[in-house]
């Protein structure tokens, strides 16, 4: 009999999709040498998965990283790890602020992690691997899902970024863009697809410029899209995040052409001024997004649109700012992600001067805001008496036969209903629209797929 103990990982993840992917990946990785843990207390290697787009974010990853402290010292044997953008932002910093810290790795080195963990086993400490290689390629890895019943799941089409927003680090961070070859995200996809997977998120920083080797070429996004929308069992495939100046009519036409391309899209905006969109280096104006925003709505009238702002950029005048306003109330975006605008390492907007004070850009934030949860709340009640197609992900904690599903624009839809219907399209009449939940009935629906 094999008494050696089973052994753990637990990663606690910060930020975007694509750290979401990527823990998933670690997981497979390590998978079975190390399940997962259902928490910090019961792991035997502790990763941190980091973000550092903004400063509050990365605040946050500080102080989880000071709690496992006391872990360490309580069992200095448990391994832990930070990765992620911050660990390549700062390498080897990292230890000299947290030496309990045993190893940092960067985006790119996720991969060679058994290695380090196998090192740290043998008596190495503070490991540092950041490699930033133009040529580096996504493994392509097809463990299992780990989940119990996965019904959605990402697929890293794309990394990095070459857009140098005057206010971002992913750039620096994340390095250039590199596109994954199409025959290795075929592959995944249809691994997802056989695992019983029916809803794929293509992701990347700017997934519009993606420009992938084929065996007999290269390949554009819109054509991606074309090429794998048919495979067998998906059902519904969404991408994100796009930008507004690669926002092509090939891939808008998309949004007519492909049945199971969801009708959402995350276009962040980040301001309504063309003079602030010019210091943001965003290469396009107000004009130019609200051409797109129409020709999007006449190729799929039902889009749903969400956003990002910043507010408050240096430089930033009242007058900039009810540009921004007056934009949201045009387009009536679905859902906003706004956000007070931080300074970040080694960008550009680093050197402009920030004379804006913290009070201005609060008091913006929650102008935007305010004005958005209106918006909001009146496209959820447009929705009230409309039949919508819901995918059914699992039980709601609601009560007995009560379901919890999403529409195509991620809405939680709550309706009663029999179990079985998990995993399933079906359609459902909206009911009643509360703040962030819809209420539908089953009554005179059909079941779709
Ligand atoms: N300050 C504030 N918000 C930022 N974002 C990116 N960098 C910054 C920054 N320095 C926001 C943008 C982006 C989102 C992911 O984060 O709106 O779209
Ligand atoms: Fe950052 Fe701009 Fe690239 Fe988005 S497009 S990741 S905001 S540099």
């Amino acid at each position: 009999m094999n008494n050696k103990k089973q052994e753990k990982i637990f990663i606690k993840t910060f930020g975007c999709q694509m750290n979401e992917y990527d823990s998933l990946k670690i997981m497979q990785l390590l998978h079975p040498e190390y399940l997962p843990a259902d928490s910090e207390n019961d792991a035997d290697i502790i990763l941190v998965n980091t973000c550092s787009i903004r400063e509050k974010p990365e605040n946050k990853v500080y102080s989880q990283i000071g709690t496992y402290k006391k872990i360490k010292e309580e069992k200095p044997e448990v391994i832990i790890g930070v990765c992620g953008c911050v660990a390549q932002q700062e390498k080897k910093k990292i230890f000299s602020r947290h030496p309990y810290i045993d190893f940092v790795i960067g985006p790119q080195g996720i991969y060679d992690l058994p290695d380090i963990i196998k090192k740290l086993k043998k008596g190495w400490s503070n490991i540092c691997h950041a490699p930033q290689k133009s040529d580096f390629e996504i493994p392509t890895l097809l463990g299992p899902h780990l989940e119990e019943k996965p019904l959605k799941a990402f697929i890293t089409i794309m990394q990095g970024c070459n857009n140098f927003c005057s206010y971002c680090i992913v750039p620096f961070v994340r390095g250039r863009e590199i596109s994954r070859p199409f025959e290795d995200i075929v592959k995944e996809a249809k691994h997802l697809l056989s695992q019983g997977i029916i809803d794929i998120t293509l992701i990347g920083q700017n997934v519009n410029s993606y420009c992938g080797k084929q065996d007999d070429g290269s390949i554009n996004f819109s054509a991606l899209l074309r090429a794998i929308y048919g495979l067998e069992g998906l059902k519904r495939l969404r991408f994100t995040t796009s930008h507004p100046k690669d926002l092509s009519d090939d891939i808008i036409d998309c949004f007519r052409d492909i049945p199971n391309l969801c009708p959402h899209l995350h276009l962040p905006i980040q301001s309504g001024s063309d003079n602030i969109l010019k210091k943001m280096n965003r290469k396009y104006t107000r004009e130019h997004y609200l051409s797109i925003i129409k020709k999007l709505r006449d190729a799929r009238p039902d889009i749903s649109l969400t956003t990002d702002i910043i507010v408050g950029f240096p430089g930033e005048t009242e007058e900039d700012f009810e540009l921004t306003i007056d934009m949201l109330k045009i387009v009536k975006f679905e859902q906003l992600f706004a956000f007070k605008y931080s300074k970040r390492p080694f960008t550009l907007a680093s050197r402009f001067e920030d004379t804006l004070r913290e009070e201005v850009k609060s008091d913006r934030l929650n102008i935007l805001i305010a004005i958005q949860q209106e918006i909001g709340k009146m496209k959820y009640k447009e929705l009230v008496g409309k039949k919508i197609e819901v995918l059914v992900e699992g039980k709601s904690k609601a009560g007995e036969n009560e379901l919890c599903a999403r529409t195509t624009a991620n809405q939680i839809v709550n309706f009663n209903g029999n179990p079985e219907l998990i995993g399933n399209l079906v359609e459902v009449t909206i009911e009643k629209a509360f703040y962030h939940s819809l209420r539908g009935s089953l009554e005179n629906s059909e079941l779709i797929r």
